[in-house]
């Protein structure tokens, strides 16, 4: 029977690139839609950027851009890093779109008309000098626990408590340093905690076809907690869609992202009706009406569950649409056994993993991962190297490699007749359970069962050795024979990898003459006589190297990582999946290191802190970067006749000759406490030229209302000329 499925995976923010957790996900649902097209299913894959809410309103503003123009520049980036990995949707769209509007307030709307929007007022802090409402991360103070200092406002990195930002101690805005008021607005509330949500969420997920088992329960102890009204709405400044009754309020940006599924697809629905000729609506209403009987998969990671089979379904019931058919949550990416870090350059982005490896590797080693739970998986980069080249190039393309060449050379390109079939009888009889596995998401087991085919295919040449038949007189026809069952059993074991190995089976088609491989072609065989292609060089070995060049590129990239406002890197907490009352990210979260600009570490606290006023307008990383910043070492240090604030200073930043400084620090210092220190100096500073003399430069000191002036000194082991980013 041929199914109708309609997949997703989440739609990523339009703030950040695409990284190789991202790709946990998107690789995940792409070999399940794959395996679906193969068995001749109707599966259409539909997937958008999210690109609505404050993060990216910020981060559009640091760079002097429109948010229309950021949200531009990184589909672009998006697609071609999904294109770069194989990830085939059938439309990859934004959720800025008519569709996406349309949706959302006919949602909205009816929603209402159902009574469960509710209008209350909500006191929220405010900033006062950006004059904007500020989301818990845009929070920053003291922890209430620990203490620790320049903590977000949803939870501290140092102890990982989570709370409130109205629980921080001295608070300011991480926007603009200022310290933010309390005020009150209007806010959109969707009433969850009506009992028409509850008693349809808790019959949803008791069907195990919705949710995996530990999903299930994790939902129920949120429903069991009970569930609070959702906050859909946002005040200006937001980048959004506004609210149609609503002036000035616009959706927070999770009621639309999911919405944006439906948006892509209602435009994915316009492409299909110019082909087939079906109205576009006919074709949406077949997938997205009430009682329709097709089939409707969420792909998403476990951080986000509360939205997807909560929120999300809630929204659908209650406004007329089917909910969906499942929703397949998957673990947490971590590198070596550790939360990727861009310390230790882990923190890989798909389009530096592409510049140094092969994206069909990192596909098969994501895949012999992957099971259908919300277990993390885990990226070890040696056990990566060892697993691809053992099973793809040690077994898999061994096989065609040791056969082809005599089939080419010694008959033609002609295949034999096959005299003894019972190997590939077993290979063939596999297809069933490996399809199976591909479609409970087990493709870890399924992948374990190719290779043991695999290993089999291997042994079966090991034994025949045609290396060794085509030198013997008389055995022709044998090899022939050997090199003709072997290019079978290559092609069976081609078939079941392509839903992995996309762009390889593609090759393998080519070389083999065959059209493209669907599943039933299992049961069949290359007919004697059949001619092949020449046989081309399939796939190269992981060296070592690659992966060590790639890990020290993601080093490097973290001075210059851009971080006016921090985004990409997303930081889930268990503490914060696991805890009844949801409190839903939007991009806002981020870094697990502190933001290296310093833009707002170290921002007066009072206390211990001075007071010197709010942190200046920001800046993007390209404005900074054009301060050349290095390691001085003070070689001497003296007083000047006739000066009362100046002292020469001799620098020393491993050019050939040392330059002169005259800096204004003579109240603070004695020349003589100076000499042999290492300091940091502003190197690129156009010369000066002074009562003195020439002054080629400036160091660097802070200094506040008090009294006081303080030189800055590196850490020990820092050098005269390196670069301070
Ligand atoms: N924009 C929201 C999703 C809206 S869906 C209507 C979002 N975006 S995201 O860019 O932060 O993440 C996109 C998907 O990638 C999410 O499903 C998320 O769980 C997944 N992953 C992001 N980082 C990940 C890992 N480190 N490991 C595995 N999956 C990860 O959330
Ligand atoms: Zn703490």
């Amino acid at each position: 029977m041929k199914r109708k499925i309609l997949v997703t995976s989440a739609l990523p923010y339009a703030n950040g690139s695409i990284h190789l957790g991202h790709l946990v996900e998107y690789i995940q649902t792409d070999i399940w839609v794959r395996f679906q097209k193969m068995q001749g299913h109707d599966c259409h894959y539909v997937c958008a950027d999210d690109t609505h809410g404050t993060p990216i309103m910020l981060r559009a503003q640091a760079e002097g851009i429109t948010p229309e123009a950021l949200i531009e520049r990184v589909w672009h980036e998006h697609k071609a890093d999904f294109d770069g990995f194989h990830i085939e949707f059938d439309n990859f769209y934004s959720t800025n779109t008519p569709e996406t509007r349309h949706y959302a307030d006919d949602i909205y709307l009816k929603l209402k008309a159902a009574g469960l929007i509710e209008v209350r007022s909500v006191e929220q802090y405010y900033d006062p000098v950006k004059e904007m409402f500020l989301p818990d991360r845009f929070i920053k103070g003291e922890c209430p626990k620990c203490h620790a200092k320049d903590q977000y406002g949803d939870s501290c990195e140092a102890c990982g408590t989570t709370y409130s930002p109205t629980d921080l101690i001295e608070p300011y805005s991480a926007v603009s340093g200022a310290k933010p008021v309390r005020k009150a607005s209007d806010h959109y509330f969707f009433r969850l905690s009506d009992p028409r949500c509850r008693d349809f969420l808790k019959r949803w997920i008791a069907d195990p076809r919705h949710v995996q088992p530990e999903a299930a329960n994790k939902l129920n102890e949120w429903l069991e907690s009970g569930l609070s009204d959702w906050d859909i709405s946002r005040d200006a400044p937001y980048f959004g869609f506004e609210i149609p009754d609503a002036p000035g309020k616009y959706y927070y940006v999770w009621l639309d992202a999911p919405i944006g599924y439906m948006g892509s697809f209602r435009n994915f629905c316009d492409k299909l009706s110019t082909k087939n000729g079906q109205p576009a609506e006919t074709i949406f209403n077949e997938y997205w009406g009430k009682d329709s009987s097709t089939e409707v998969y969420h792909f998403i990671g476990k951080d986000i569950l509360y939205f997807h089979a909560l929120f999300w379904p809630a929204e659908l019931e209650h406004a007329g649409y089917r909910t969906p058919t499942g929703v397949f949550a998957h673990g947490f990416l971590t590198v070596n056994g550790q939360k990727m870090s861009k310390s230790r350059g882990t923190f890989i982005t798909a389009a530096s993993y592409r510049k140094h490896l092969n994206p069909e590797q990192l596909r098969y080693y994501f895949a012999a991962k992957l099971n259908s739970s919300i277990e993390d998986i885990d990226l070890s980069l040696e056990d990566f190297t060892a697993r691809v080249n053992s099973d793809l190039i040690g077994k898999y393309v061994n096989i065609a490699s040791r056969s082809a060449g005599f089939i080419t050379k010694r008959f033609d390109g002609k295949l034999a007749p096959i005299s003894e079939p019972a190997l590939l009888q077993q290979l063939q009889a596999a297809a069933q359970d490996i399809a199976a596995q591909y479609e409970a998401r087990e493709y870890g087991k399924a992948l374990r069962d190719i290779m043991r085919l695999t290993d089999l295919a291997n042994q079966y040449v090991d034994e025949n050795k045609p290396w060794e038949l085509a030198k013997q007189e008389g055995m022709e026809a044998r090899l022939h024979e050997v090199c003709s069952a072997s290019l079978n059993l290559f092609r069976l074991l081609t078939l079941y990898l392509k839903p992995v190995l996309p762009k390889l089976a593609a090759n393998v088609e080519a070389f083999l003459n065959i059209p493209p491989l669907s599943w039933q072609d299992a049961q069949k065989l290359l007919p004697a006589g059949h001619a092949i292609n020449a046989y081309q060089h399939l796939m190269t070995r992981i060296d070592p190297k690659q992966v060590e060049s790639m890990i020290e590129e993601n080093k490097a990239s973290l001075a210059s990582a851009p971080s006016p406002v921090r985004h990409a890197e997303k930081q889930v907490h268990e503490t914060k999946a696991a805890s009844p009352s949801p409190q839903p990210s939007d991009g806002t979260t981020s870094h697990s290191t502190k933001p290296a600009s310093g833009q707002v570490a170290g921002y007066p606290q009072g206390g211990e802190g001075a007071s010197v006023g709010a942190v200046a307008p920001l800046i993007s990383i390209d404005d900074f970067s054009k301060i050349d910043l290095r390691i001085a070492k003070i070689v001497n240090a003296e007083h000047l006749e006739g000066a009362d604030k100046l002292l020469k200073l001799t620098l020393d930043i491993g050019e050939e000759k040392p330059r002169t400084v005259f800096a204004g620090i003579k109240s603070a210092y004695a020349p003589e406490s100076l000499i042999g220190r290492h300091t940091i100096m502003v190197a690129n500073l156009a010369p000066r030229k002074m009562k003195f003399g020439l002054s080629e430069g400036m160091v660097l000191a802070a200094s506040g209302s008090e009294p006081g002036l303080f030189i800055l000194s590196p850490d020990e082991g820092a050098k005269p000329g390196m670069r301070v980013k």
